[in-house]
């Protein structure tokens, strides 16, 4: 058996790729453009593991995915792919609207072709997991209620509108064409090879490296905080046994402000490798301009999930920044060659010289 995954080079799909290998026998071929997020570093522990196959590819490259449904005639296609970074989204929708919507419009007609003509029980046996976001549904005030599915979508960024479409394309597929699919809507990762644009990796290498930690405006914007590893094993929870056609609101239960969130790395920076001169890396915190349209908080509520198919998150808070933090003391390689060139760029741009 085999299945297909897009987007398995980048933060969350690299993450899955790798757990898969570890909990399953099948083979995971893996669709990835290797856009600057994109790192086949992260999957270098696979090189010479045959239940991997990479091929470097559009998921709007529909002759290309016609091509590989057949040759591989996967049972499953969970799509990760997309462009995921709400500060580069402001600066650049373009390709947001290209990959997050025409690319999964594309995909979506490749396995629907793909699927039509599938004998009656791999045809039954089918699914097309798509991975999304909780920024579909807006945001919320301190005393809202967590996002439950049943949420109006309320998209504010370039980026979480993009998802929005894309989140409606995949329903329609369904609810159209019988396609069976499975929506999950998760909550802020962290955790290992995560792209150092976003905050959590960015304030641990900035602080290790003498620089200033932004904070965007007053630091009190909160989300709702899961360890990657938790996310994989809910995405693998919704493969197997999500009912057709439903979303599942994936999270933490672990709501943070983002000032504490940095607070917290500072601690454990100043555990873990304490600063040369002796002063703590708090003192390196700066307020910078804020991110126009800023989501002021995100909360989930995973209760669907956790009721019907009886998933939870294995980490706290606490134990998945220790092992985050840890991660990327030891990880030197991996973050030297994610922070050259391109990566100085986009810092410039987007925080020109106030961190
Ligand atoms: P990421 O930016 O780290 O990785 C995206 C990957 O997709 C990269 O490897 C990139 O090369 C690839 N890609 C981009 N455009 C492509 C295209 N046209 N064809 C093929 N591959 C392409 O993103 P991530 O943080 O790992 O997020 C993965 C998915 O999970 C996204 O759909 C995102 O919206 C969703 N999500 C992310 C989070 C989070 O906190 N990071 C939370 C909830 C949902
Ligand atoms: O909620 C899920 C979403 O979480 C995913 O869909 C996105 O793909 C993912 O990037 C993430 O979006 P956020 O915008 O919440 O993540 P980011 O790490 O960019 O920012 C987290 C918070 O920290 C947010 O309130 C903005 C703030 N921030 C971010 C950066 C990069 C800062 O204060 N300073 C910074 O330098």
């Amino acid at each position: 058996m085999t299945i297909l995954v897009t987007g398995g080079a980048g933060f969350i799909g690299g993450n899955f790729v790798l757990d898969w290998c570890v909990d399953s026998t099948e083979t995971v071929v893996n669709l990835d453009k290797l856009t600057y997020a994109g790192n086949l570093d992260t999957l270098s522990g696979l090189q010479n593991n045959p239940q991997h196959v990479f091929v470097k590819g559009d998921i709007g490259d529909k002759a290309l995915l016609a091509k590989l449904l057949a040759q591989y005639q996967p049972r499953a296609v969970v799509n990760f792919a997309a462009e995921s970074h709400v500060d580069r989204s402001i600066h650049g929708p373009g390709d947001f609207i290209e990959t997050n919507i025409v690319g999964t419009f594309n995909l979506l007609e490749a396995v629907r072709a793909y699927w039509t003509d599938l004998e009656a029980t791999k045809k039954a046996e089918f699914r097309f997991l798509h991975v999304s976001t909780d920024e579909v549904y807006g945001t919320l005030s301190g005393t809202d209620e967590p996002f439950a599915e049943t949420n109006r979508y309320e998209p504010n960024s370039p980026y979480s509108a993009s998802k929005a479409a894309s989140d409606h394309l995949v329903r329609a597929w369904h609810h159209t064409y019988g396609l069976p699919v499975v929506t999950t809507n998760c909550s802020n990762n962290y955790g290992p090879y995560h792209f150092p644009e976003k905050l959590i990796p960015l304030v641990i290498l900035n602080a290790l490296a003498g620089k200033p930690l932004p904070i965007y405006g007053d630091g009190q914007q909160i989300r709702d905080w899961l360890y990657v590893k938790d996310h994989c094993s809910a995405i693998r929870r919704v493969l197997a046994q999500g009912r057709l056609g439903e979303t599942y609101n994936v999270g933490g239960w672990n709501e943070m402000a983002n000032l504490d969130v940095v607070h917290a790395i500072c601690a454990l920076l100043d555990e873990l490798k304490p600063r040369a001169d002796g002063a703590k890396y708090v003192e390196q915190i700066t307020y910078v301009t804020d991110r126009p349209g800023h989501d002021r908080r995100y909360a989930i509520d995973a209760r669907k999930l956790e009721q019907e198919l009886g998933w939870k998150p294995a980490e706290t808070f606490e134990s998945g920044i220790r092992k985050t933090v840890q991660w990327y003391l030891d990880s030197h390689d991996w973050i030297a060659n994610v922070t050259s060139g391109s990566y100085r760029e986009w810092t410039d741009k987007q925080y020109g010289g106030q961190a």
